[in-house]
């Protein structure tokens, strides 16, 4: 084995580990097959990958806009429009709190969308969803699941950062929820996968435990939706990632028939 497979073997069993899985029998042919698939591109969708506007602008430079109205965003047909008509908005109190509306990052034809709940310290400070310790550990989630952060969508339920992290309120979700279902009509995914109970509560209307809502594909206007573990909560309890590894399969089956 040579130093680029060696590489790659240590990180593809960093990987797992980091998935719960520690315990596994390969065959060598299996496992250097599965390194080689490691190496392949994966393409997993058509168009460009939209990470510049569509995620990583600082509001202070590009957004002139102010609060939206629902009719206004009916016509917008990109992400870049979408983004541009709401990144100042103002429809609730986290407008005047937050550092940067964070809008979502990624391919704007995604398959596969994560959802999570709402951003954090360091996603308000940087404009972009899940790039904390959370978000290296979902980096992680995803690239086991042979993607990169550049061919899904990541995006949250609410684009401001509540203060001291705190739940969304009714309020805050009535008047951001509009973003993400435009967000939803542009990209059009296969798959979403909502990030933790609060994600899968509040998009599917219901107060179901996380525990009944896993392992099910929902629907949230017409897509399949499926529930997991938030990446934070993983961090927490890392007895649940073996869980959350058998929802990421779930949801790469569902999206392209892929075994993990
Ligand atoms: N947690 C979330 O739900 N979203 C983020 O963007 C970061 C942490």
């Amino acid at each position: 084995m040579n130093r680029n497979e060696r590489d790659m073997l240590a990180s593809f069993v960093s990987q797992r580990m980091e998935l719960g899985e520690n315990e596994w029998y390969l065959p060598k042919e299996q496992l250097m097959s599965s390194l080689a698939d490691e190496k392949r591109p994966k393409p997993v969708s058509s168009g460009p990958v939209s990470g510049s506007s569509a995620g990583t602008v600082r509001q202070a430079e590009t957004c002139a806009s102010s609060s939206f109205d629902e009719e206004h965003i009916a016509s917008k047909k990109s992400l870049d429009d979408l983004n541009a008509a709401v990144c100042g908005c103002k429809r609730c109190a986290l407008g005047s709190t937050r550092t940067n509306f964070v809008f979502g990052a990624g391919n704007p034809d995604a398959g596969i969308m994560f959802i999570g709940e709402a951003p954090g310290a360091d996603e308000d400070a940087q404009g972009v969803p899940f790039v904390g310790r959370a978000g290296k550990l979902l980096t992680r989630m995803i690239e086991a699941m042979k993607l990169t952060r550049d061919e899904v969508y990541i995006g949250n339920i609410l684009k401001c950062r509540p203060p001291n992290n705190r739940d969304p309120k009714p309020e805050e979700i009535e008047m951001c929820e509009p973003i993400l279902l435009k967000q939803i009509e542009i990209i059009k995914p296969a798959v979403i996968c909502a990030l933790g109970r609060i994600s899968g509560q509040t998009l599917l209307r219901t107060k179901a435990t996380l525990g009944s809502l896993r392992g099910s594909i929902h629907d949230y206007h017409g897509v399949k939706f499926i529930v997991t573990y938030h990446p934070a909560a993983l961090l927490r309890n890392p007895n649940w990632k073996k869980p959350a590894w058998e929802d990421l399969k779930l949801v790469r089956r569902e999206f392209d028939g892929m075994e993990l």
